[in-house]
């Protein structure tokens, strides 16, 4: 225990307010310095808690930006395997259309029907297609299948197809028979374009109201693309010379598909691409005057 201050009179005793204040305030500053200090060891440990949160942040930060890394790489290798997958379809595709090409120009040969014809009909079925909606690539295929329609006439004997004169009834069905013929040629491949090429070549003399052939089929029993190649098939043969007719003028040419004659009746035709046509037959008349025979 320590000893008691003295006071005044140098006698140990109470001391005076004054005099203990002076006396007590080392004990005071030793108190605050021990705080300061905890406070000090205190702040230390806060800073190296800090400096860790710090370090496990960047740490993560590190992982985080190396995986981005890695995910960027991942999808540059993705990209150029897609590209090179894209690349192969489109060749394939190429190589599906050079072939159908090949076979329509095949088909001509036993056909009175002209290169131009077929060239035009591309046209005609994308420009019609793009008018009611379909979008670019859509069009573009049918603008690629439009020429295979007539392919299954490869399938009619010569004798037949070439010609002059009425049809006896035997002849008319060896005829009505290039649709399946076409189809048949043409089915059983991957090939969206193909496909689409088949169905072309089935139905495009299907009419909207069942008097059509091979199959009689009515309204949207008949694929889009059928309807499309149909109207437009036949814009292009009353156009042209035939045998048995000669060329029609444009406006003769719609006022027959409009209005109807004794062979085209406006039932014939989807009433929607009719409308259409109604409305973007100029387009029509545009491509028959400017693709021509090469
Ligand atoms: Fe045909
Ligand atoms: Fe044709």
């Amino acid at each position: 225990m320590s000893p008691r201050p003295l006071n005044n009179h140098g006698k140990q005793g109470r001391v005076s307010h004054t005099a203990k204040k002076k006396v007590g305030l080392p004990t005071e500053s030793k108190t605050v310095q021990a705080q300061l200090l905890a406070a000090r060891s205190q702040l230390m440990v806060y800073a190296k808690d800090l400096k860790l949160m710090l370090k496990k942040e960047e740490d993560k930060t590190r992982k985080l930006a190396q995986a981005h890394a890695q995910l960027l790489t991942y999808a540059r290798d993705l990209k150029v395997a897609l590209d090179t997958e894209q690349q192969k379809n489109s060749e394939l595709e190429e190589a599906y259309t050079d072939t159908m090409l090949r076979l329509a120009r095949a088909s001509r040969y036993k056909d009175e029907e002209t290169g131009a014809h077929i060239a035009r009909l591309s046209h005609y079925t994308q420009s019609l297609a793009l008018f009611i909606g379909w979008n670019e690539s859509r069009a573009r295929c049918l603008f690629a299948v439009a020429p295979m329609h007539d392919v299954g006439k490869i399938g009619v004997p010569d004798a037949v197809l070439g010609k002059q004169g009425p049809l006896t009834e035997e002849e008319w069905e060896a005829i009505k028979q290039h649709p399946l013929l076409g189809a048949s040629l043409l089915s059983g491949s991957a090939s969206p374009l193909l496909e689409m090429a088949k169905e072309v070549a089935l139905t495009h003399h299907e009419r909207w109201d069942g008097s059509g052939y091979p199959g009689g089929l009515k309204g949207e029993e008949i694929p889009l693309t059928g309807r499309i190649v149909m109207l437009c098939d036949l814009y292009d043969a009353l156009r042209s010379p035939r045998p048995y007719k000669p060329a029609f003028t444009h406006s003769k040419t719609c006022d027959i598909m409009l209005n109807g004659n004794e062979r085209t009746k406006p039932t014939h035709f989807d009433p929607r691409l009719l409308e259409a046509f109604r409305e973007m037959h100029h387009q029509f008349d545009g491509i028959y005057s400017t693709v021509v025979e090469s």
